[in-house]
């Protein structure tokens, strides 16, 4: 049956989600959940949608969610589009603007998603790499000819946010698409919205998986021009956004002081174990997210991929999940910790110690 499947897809490697253990007793801070439970009108929200409604289809154009979004980023409705996670939202970009002939570019590192969504619709990456001071590669931007090209910014895995003076230099210099995955940009100093404005090849992708703690309810979104917001409708599915993730989205984005004391609490615990990494000589990006990117270091000075790789087995043995991503020279020293809540960090904080104390 393989060989009816079409040759690209034959050849595909799909992604790798993070693992999502089913046992109890994991401290999982490795898809950069929100440890904190979503705002308490969520709940009150998903219990007003009776189970007679649940018979309809749901509202194909989650019209008055896309109305809730564009309201709190001083928008029109027409500039936004719901979809089933970010990731819908992103499968949507790359199957609307990308093809064989229109390559689609990436940074490397960054979400790893992109190249995949390529591989499934059979388009070309073109790769822009960062070195390790994680800044944005301008020159490399201006000479690349792709049709479209992605940023996860603050970027993934590093935790490293850009600037918009930064980016407006990027997008006067670049003649397709510039998405903006701002999965994290609750958690950071700077966003791209206000860019919306000045370009229209700009485009913004945001998710409630990760400061409203909802990534179970599956709803990201996109800020763009109305064309563009026009032509990914398009190649949506019709009910892309089932009835409670529409109710219960409206209800997380109302309650914005809700939010800000959730992403103030996360920062603070953030900026906390970045500077006792930091104290302990393990070099640490700023982080502009909900997760800490950290290069350990042995109690003899070593480091490297092999002790990245074995600080995440201790971890794990300890029955902490965090992210190792190997095989790229930028990526393979270090582990990236989602950040937790305090019982949680503290865990991790004593488990780093048994960790340096075994040689
Ligand atoms: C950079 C980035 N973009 C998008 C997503 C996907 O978010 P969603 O849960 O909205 O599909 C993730 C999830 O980890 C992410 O890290």
């Amino acid at each position: 049956m393989i060989d009816l499947a079409l040759p690209h897809v034959q050849a595909l490697k799909g992604y790798t989600p993070g693992f999502q253990p089913k046992e109890a007793g994991w401290v999982k801070l490795n898809t950069n959940e929100s440890p904190y439970p979503t705002s308490p009108m969520v709940e009150e929200a998903l219990r007003e949608v009776s189970l007679n409604s649940l018979r309809l289809y749901p509202d194909p154009l989650s019209m008055p969610l896309r109305e809730e979004v564009a309201r709190l980023h001083g928008l029109k409705s027409s500039n936004v589009i719901i979809g089933n996670g970010s990731d819908d939202v992103l499968n949507l970009l790359v199957r609307a603007f990308s093809s064989a002939r229109n390559d689609l570019a990436v940074t490397m590192p960054s979400y790893s998603l992109y190249p995949v969504l390529c591989a499934i619709q059979n388009t070309e990456v073109t790769t822009l790499p960062f070195d390790r001071s994680m800044k944005l590669p301008l020159d490399e931007i201006s000479k690349c000819e792709s049709g479209i090209l992605f940023f996860t910014t603050p970027n993934a895995p590093t935790a490293v946010g850009f600037s918009n003076e930064d980016f407006r230099k990027a997008l006067s210099s670049f003649d397709g698409l510039i998405v903006f995955d701002e999965a994290y940009a609750d958690f950071a100093e700077e966003n791209a919205v206000e860019l919306l404005a000045e370009f229209p090849n700009a485009v913004v992708t945001r998710t409630l998986s990760k400061s409203y703690g909802l990534a179970g309810l599956r709803v990201g979104y996109a800020l763009a021009h109305e064309e563009v917001i026009s032509i990914l409708d398009r190649v949506r599915d019709s009910y892309n956004v089932n009835s409670l993730s529409q109710a219960g989205a409206i209800a997380a984005i109302k309650d914005q002081s809700y939010l800000n004391a959730i992403v103030g609490k996360i920062k603070y615990t953030r900026d906390y174990y970045i500077s006792q990494f930091q104290e302990m000589g393990w070099f640490t990006y700023k982080s502009q997210a909900n997760f800490i990117f950290t290069e350990p270091v042995t109690r003899s000075g070593a480091k490297g991929a092999e002790v990245a790789s074995d600080l995440f087995e201790f971890f794990k043995q300890h029955k902490i999940l965090v992210r190792y991503f190997k095989g790229h020279a930028l990526t393979e020293s270090f582990v990236r910790i989602s950040v937790g809540d305090e019982d949680q960090m503290l865990y991790v904080s004593e488990t780093i110690e048994k960790w340096l104390n075994k040689e």
